[in-house]
């Protein structure tokens, strides 16, 4: 901590007003999974259905925050989790703000996504495990990166050479090489149901 003498001020708008004025709570979605198991793809879908319904809604997504916020960033362990750390911190503030956040970064390492649910807190974190293998992912390989992390190119690409700690506990696991994305989108609609953050 750097900073010193510092002292908390609190909102009268607060969280709680916010979620009876937008007629939904506000929660975190946190997507992982290995690069091209289509985190962005089902966060943004989720995110359609979501602000159809008059929803407020923000997806956090690694590709676009890279070029911002984590620009300073590479891809070794600590930058990654330092990534994380950034994006859990945005989140908590998004809660606050009353939206309900999706982030679709790969979050390789159990360590980082434990932090990250700790900071955000247990009950507004909700973890979706994008669970497609390595062999699916490499054979889509939209960016091109694999095929250029396989001949050397890129270094420390996760599943290439840098490794990628599957989810253990999520509350959804998502098989997006079997599963259809409408299904996939149903999944995580149910689970904010069933918890009462929306109520449609
Ligand atoms: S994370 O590990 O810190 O969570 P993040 O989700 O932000 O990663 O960024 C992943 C995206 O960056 C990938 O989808 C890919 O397009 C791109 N990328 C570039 N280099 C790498 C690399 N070495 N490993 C993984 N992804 C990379």
């Amino acid at each position: 901590m750097k900073s010193e003498n510092i002292i908390y001020h609190h909102a009268t708008v607060t969280r709680n007003r916010r979620n009876q004025e937008n007629g939904h709570k506000s929660v975190v979605l946190w997507f992982t999974g290995l690069s091209g198991s289509g985190k962005s793809t089902l966060a943004h879908a989720v995110e359609e259905e979501l602000f159809g319904k008059g929803c407020k809604t923000f997806v956090l997504d690694g590709d676009n925050i890279r070029h911002g916020l984590s620009s300073d960033l590479g891809f070794d362990d600590a930058d990654r989790k330092e990534n994380i750390r950034r994006i859990s911190e945005v989140a908590k503030l998004m809660i606050e703000a009353g939206t309900i956040v999706m982030t679709a970064f790969i979050s390789p390492f159990k360590q980082d996504r434990r932090a990250a649910r700790e900071l955000i807190t247990r009950d507004d974190f909700i973890e979706v495990y994008c669970r497609a293998s390595l062999a699916t992912c490499e054979l889509r390989d939209v960016k091109g990166l694999y095929k250029r992390a396989r001949s050397g190119q890129i270094k420390n690409y996760t599943g290439i050479d840098s490794p990628y700690e599957p989810s253990e506990n999520p509350e959804i696991i998502i098989d997006t090489d079997l599963e259809k994305l409408e299904e996939s989108v149903s999944k995580v609609i149910n689970i904010l149901k069933s918890r009462a953050i929306i109520g449609f």
